[in-house]
């Protein structure tokens, strides 16, 4: 009976989903000629020749000579790669590169040109000396699709000036949780306004494509990526099928509308609200039925960065299934030379059809037609090379202005009349790299500073240049509050907000808040500071997304969200002062009046809200309540995942000193220069991007600890392990000890050598330590304050990453069994 239902409800929801989605039309024509001119290219390719253009190396990890040898198609660089791996690299080493690496791409497959892509997502953002502005997330709150198309034809003509073809934009997420750390590549929550503005950039970016203008868009990330659970990046999407056409769709629908010839599979997951999720990677329906088949989609479609790596029973460097589904161009950025061999292999072994292929490769060779790379490659252009062309300020600073939202007005404080006097507060006033964010040079828009921004102004800058010096006295913080000549203050600009992170690292945990204060205290601490001196203060809020900000409007007259403004200041500095620009932005996303996210809790300011300049806001104290213990019943403690989680950093204790390991995202780890080093560090990707730190025992007794400030209460998890994935490079030749701390003298540790040799090398495991052997050892599972600690002696070579306490855990068939003496 119950099979008899289960078998009939699968019909049910399989003929559900067999109802097609509609067309979405395109601008170009169905070509015979061309279609004719891609059959005699494909005729005379080789197999390798094919899987050659289906590969997407990163520029760190090629040289033209291997673009030649391997008749490479098509190459990216992700965020932070630059030509020599020099961020200042201006606009003639990015074509130097972009030439030779054409060049090669030519000889290697006998006349198909390379095309090479990246992330232009607010400007050419990964250039120096580029013009970066808004994030789109500003753009939805000023809602102009002509300043958007601007923006776009400004972008294309960075982009070809350093002899590329194409970026990976627009973003058409619709973001459905704030929590997610993606949220400012979104231009909003509703789903017309994402559609509107993701084809007017698509527009802009490939105006005059084919005729030696323009640069190829990609519609991204197809599809659900703004939908997962908790907003968690790479998460899992439950959406009906009608949900998913609905809410996440109409942005392709536009895009591919509006031209875009590619688009980007997404690393989330989907299933329908009680299905089983299923990486979009390797979904065949989602990939081939419904977006190549049902809704006409004749371009390319790449996967994410190692995405084909998370299907089940893939590798990143070896993925039939992807293949199959309907992925065309690989993102394979680092391990693209096993992925060739596989590839080839696989083909020949029939796991992926020839057929599959062919039709991948026509697709990639549309892309380079229609966009005209064998007759006008961008390297070739005539004015290519020349850094004026990564310069648009007058745009970006009008697309500044018209960005930002006026959420609070008492008194009619702003616009502020020119002949006040200022003083210009906060760590953000005068910081290039908090306006401009993530995916600003580097990946995650940190290790910046302004003088890495050669064209462009912080808010202070331009308040300066617009009041001059004498006007204004600059404090970055509430210590420097001390020696500032009052007498000479009319009003307070406090320059305040969020600080740089891109995907994955900017999450809000499920178990955090959205209250900004809790994690940047400083902003807090310095509208309290100010409190006492009667003056009136103008908050000007820099963030990625709307936050809980209700303590921060208690103590603001005047309260501005501007997003992520990039690199113009002028505009911001132009609302706000007399006699500039209008306020004319409207929130684009509902603003939270609480600190946990609900699907229909009232939003403190609701989508469309914005005042005009010079419109009073009615004076309104905002509750600062908040409940004790963060926003979901927890079933773990999270502790490393990429960064410390739940406030844990990591350390390495060295001769006199501790090295955080949290926020080390590129860079191998330095050690304490004083003594012998025990250990090596570095940074690697077990399951995505730079998610995991690799350990190398140098010496005897090298010791690796999470802390936290505060002691956690494990009691409270049932059935609690230690769970960690691990992989094992080099294997012990003595005991390696794995436990948890609990404060001065108190700790607790298991030996798991024995585990460790008897599993499998170069695979990633996962280790589930039941906390009642610790606690069997002397652990006071009720103040844990170092849940994680592993120390060895040399050999031993390992990564890991995943660190977490998970109720339930210690029932898994796989946790390890308790020793039995310590
Ligand atoms: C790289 C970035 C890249 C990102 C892709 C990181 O590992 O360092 O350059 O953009 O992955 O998401
Ligand atoms: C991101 C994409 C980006 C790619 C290349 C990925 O990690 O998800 O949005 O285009 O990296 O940098």
């Amino acid at each position: 009976m119950r099979r008899l239902l289960t078998a009939l409800l699968l019909c049910l929801s399989l003929s559900a989903s067999a109802e097609p989605w509609p067309r979405a039309g395109s601008p170009w024509p169905h070509d015979p000629a061309m279609e004719a001119r891609i059959d005699a290219l494909l005729a005379r390719m080789s197999l390798a020749q094919k899987v050659g253009q289906m590969t997407q190396p990163e520029i760190r990890a090629i040289s033209a000579e291997d673009v030649r040898r391997h008749a490479i198609g098509s190459v990216l660089n992700g965020g932070g790669g630059w030509p020599d791996q020099r961020k200042h690299s201006g606009a003639a080493d990015w074509l130097r590169l972009a030439r030779a690496l054409d060049a090669a791409a030519l000889e290697g497959s006998g006349g198909i040109p390379l095309i090479w892509g990246l992330d232009a997502m607010h400007g050419h953002s990964n250039v120096y000396g580029a013009t970066l502005f808004p994030h789109n997330i500003g753009l939805g709150a000023a809602g102009d699709a002509a300043l958007v198309r601007e923006i776009g034809r400004a972008t294309a003509r960075s982009v070809r000036a350093t002899g590329i073809a194409w970026t990976f934009a627009p973003t058409v997420a619709v973001v459905k949780d704030l929590r997610w750390g993606r949220t400012y590549e979104s231009y909003g929550q509703d789903p017309q306004q994402v559609a509107r503005l993701g084809a007017a950039l698509t527009e802009g970016l490939q105006e005059g494509l084919g005729q030696g203008r323009g640069v190829v868009a990609t519609a991204k990330h197809f599809i659900g990526d703004g939908g997962t659970r908790h907003g968690r990046d790479q998460g899992e999407t439950f959406a009906t099928d009608r949900e998913l056409r609905r809410t996440h769709a109409p942005g392709y629908y536009s895009t591919l509308r509006a031209g875009a010839l590619t688009v980007m599979a997404s690393f989330n997951s989907w299933a329908e609200p009680d299905g089983q999720p299923r990486k979009l990677h390797g979904h065949e329906l989602l990939l081939t039925q419904r977006l190549k088949q049902e809704m006409g989609f004749d371009g390319l479609l790449v996967s994410d960065w190692d995405g084909i790596g998370q299907v089940p029973g893939c590798r990143p460097d070896a993925c039939a299934a992807a293949i199959n589904a309907g992925i065309d161009l690989v993102m394979v950025p680092f391990q693209w030379k096993r992925f060739l061999a596989h590839t080839i292999a696989q083909v020949e072994r029939g796991e992926i059809p020839m057929a599959r292929i062919d039709d991948a490769v026509r697709r990639i060779l549309r892309v380079k037609l229609r966009a005209g790379l064998f007759e006008h490659p961008p390297s070739r252009d005539a004015d290519a090379g020349n850094p004026d062309l990564l310069v648009h300020r007058a745009l970006a600073r009008r697309a500044a202005a018209a960005t930002q939202v006026l959420l609070k007005n008492d008194g009619g404080l702003l616009p502020l009349p020119r002949s006040h006097r200022l003083l210009v507060v906060g760590k953000s006033a005068d910081s290039l790299q908090n306006q401009t964010g993530g995916w600003s040079l580097t990946w995650q828009g940190t290790e910046n500073r302004n003088s890495d921004f050669p064209v462009g102004q912080s808010l202070l800058g331009a308040l300066r240049e617009a009041l001059g010096e004498t006007q204004i006295q600059h404090r970055p913080d509430a210590a420097g509050l001390a020696d500032v000549d009052w007498s000479r203050v009319d009003t307070v600009v406090a320059v305040i907000g969020e600080t740089p992170y891109a995907e994955g690292v900017g999450d809000i945990p499920g178990s955090g808040t959205l209250r900004h204060s809790s994690r940047h205290p400083e902003d807090l601490q310095l509208l309290e500071a100010l409190r006492t001196r009667g003056k009136p203060v103008a908050t000007v809020f820099i963030s990625g997304r709307p936050v809980w900000v209700n303590d921060l409007l208690n103590r603001s007259q005047a309260f501005v969200a501007a997003w992520l403004p990039g690199t113009e200041g002028a505009g911001m500095a132009d609302v706000l002062l007399a006699n500039g620009a209008p306020f004319s932005a409207r929130l684009s996303f509902d603003w939270p009046a609480e600190v946990c996210p609900r699907s229909r809790a009232r939003p403190l300011f609701a989508l469309g809200h914005g005042l005009r300049s010079g419109q009073a806001s009615r004076p309104r104290r905002h509750s600062e309540r908040v409940p004790v213990g963060g926003c979901e019943a927890r079933t773990e403690l999270g502790v490393f995942e990429r960064v410390g989680l739940d406030g844990h950093a990591l350390y390495v204790p060295g001769p006199g000193s501790f090295e955080p390991l949290g926020n080390d995202l590129t860079a191998a780890l330095h050690l304490p220069s004083t003594g012998t080093p025990q250990l090596a560090l570095s940074t690697m990707d077990l399951h995505t991007q730079h998610d995991a730190k690799r350990v190398r025992w140098l010496d005897q007794g090298g010791r690796l600890i999470a802390w936290s400030l505060q002691s956690a209460m494990l009691t409270s998890f049932p059935d609690a392990a230690l769970v960690l994935d691990l992989q094992l490079f080099t294997p012990p030749d003595g005991p390696v000890w794995l436990g948890m701390g609990c404060g001065p003298e108190c700790q607790a540790r298991v030996d798991i050598g024995p585990w460790l040799l008897q599993g499998p090398r170069d695979q990633v495991r996962t280790l589930r330590l039941p906390v009642a052997c610790l606690s069997q050892l002397g652990l006071k599972a009720e103040r844990v304050d170092a849940p994680f600690l592993l120390e060895a002696d040399a050999p031993l070579d390992l990564a890991f990453t995943r660190v977490k306490v998970q109720a339930g855990a210690a029932r898994h068939p796989q946790a390890l069994p308790c020793p039995i003496s310590r």
